[in-house]
């Protein structure tokens, strides 16, 4: 089975990440990267149940939190969540496509739709200088991050284009070539901060290593020419135990 053929056997929900939610500590560990504080009107775009709203509010106290999400239930619950906590903040139901963000001095913005991102480009373009918009796994389109923590990036207002997708890789991984050393350590800062259960993680990380590394090589950025033993042995333990194709990915 091809990889995409597994992602495809997936839960759609999970996979469009529509109902994966941050852990409190991921919202803790990007709000200390960004220096979150008490200038900043914070916007979380698909901003769920409210939680890094709250933790915005209550931890870092920020002048203004303003949390958008287009699912009704959601906002729902966050509006539960605030006034539980008694805290106020302006919630609102709406598709982010939509949304006036130009007072945003901090934005969390968490998604994969290509269709949703070409848009909101176009209004990040005309934030005041120094927005920061923080994005996960990757900086916006054709950008070079302006501080990474990786799996957590910064892009700065405004914000710079990267010559190509090869600069734009290797300033996200901070090195000169892409080793299995490096992939297997991005891949494993990605799932602990992302994942929120344990017994899968070692699964997680040898898909995403084999992905970084295969996609380094394909672009001409992995080192040298050799396919390292280590990602031979793991493209075989995905095939031989999991019936999972890795091998086609690679390109002569
Ligand atoms: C982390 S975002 C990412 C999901 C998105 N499908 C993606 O990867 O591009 C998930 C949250 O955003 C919300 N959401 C998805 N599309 C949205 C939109 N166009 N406007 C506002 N909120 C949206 C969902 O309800 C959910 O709470």
């Amino acid at each position: 089975m091809k990889i995409e053929d597994y992602l495809k056997s997936l839960p759609e929900n999970i996979v469009s990440g529509e109902d994966v939610q941050l852990t409190n500590k991921s919202f803790r560990e990007i709000f200390e990267f960004v220096n979150l504080g008490g200038k900043d009107n914070f916007y979380h775009l698909g901003c769920g149940d409210g939680k890094g709203i709250v933790i915005a509010l209550e931890e870092y106290h920020v002048n203004n939190a303003i949390g958008i999400d287009n699912d009704e239930n959601k906002i729902k619950q966050a509006k539960n969540n605030l006034i539980e906590k008694n805290l106020s903040a302006k919630l609102i139901c709406e598709d982010i496509q939509n949304s006036d963000i130009s007072d945003a001095t901090v934005i969390l913005f968490w998604f994969t739709d290509e269709k949703i991102i070409n848009t909101m480009m176009k209004k990040f373009e005309k934030l005041n200088p120094d927005t920061k918009i923080i994005t996960i796994w990757g900086p916006l389109s054709y950008c070079l991050p302006e501080k990474v923590k990786f799996p957590y990036i910064i892009n700065k207002i405004p914000l710079k284009k990267a010559s190509s997708l090869q600069e734009q890789i290797l300033a996200i991984f901070g090195v000169k070539c892409i080793d299995f050393v490096t992939a297997w350590e991005f891949a494993e800062r990605y799932t602990k901060a992302i994942g929120s259960t344990v017994e899968n993680d070692r699964f997680l990380t040898i898909i995403q290593t084999l992905t970084i590394w295969i996609n380094a090589k394909n672009l001409g950025v992995s080192c040298g020419d050799e396919i390292p033993e280590s990602i031979k042995t793991y493209i075989n333990i995905m095939k031989t135990h999991f019936d999972i194709d890795f091998e086609y990915l690679l390109q002569e």
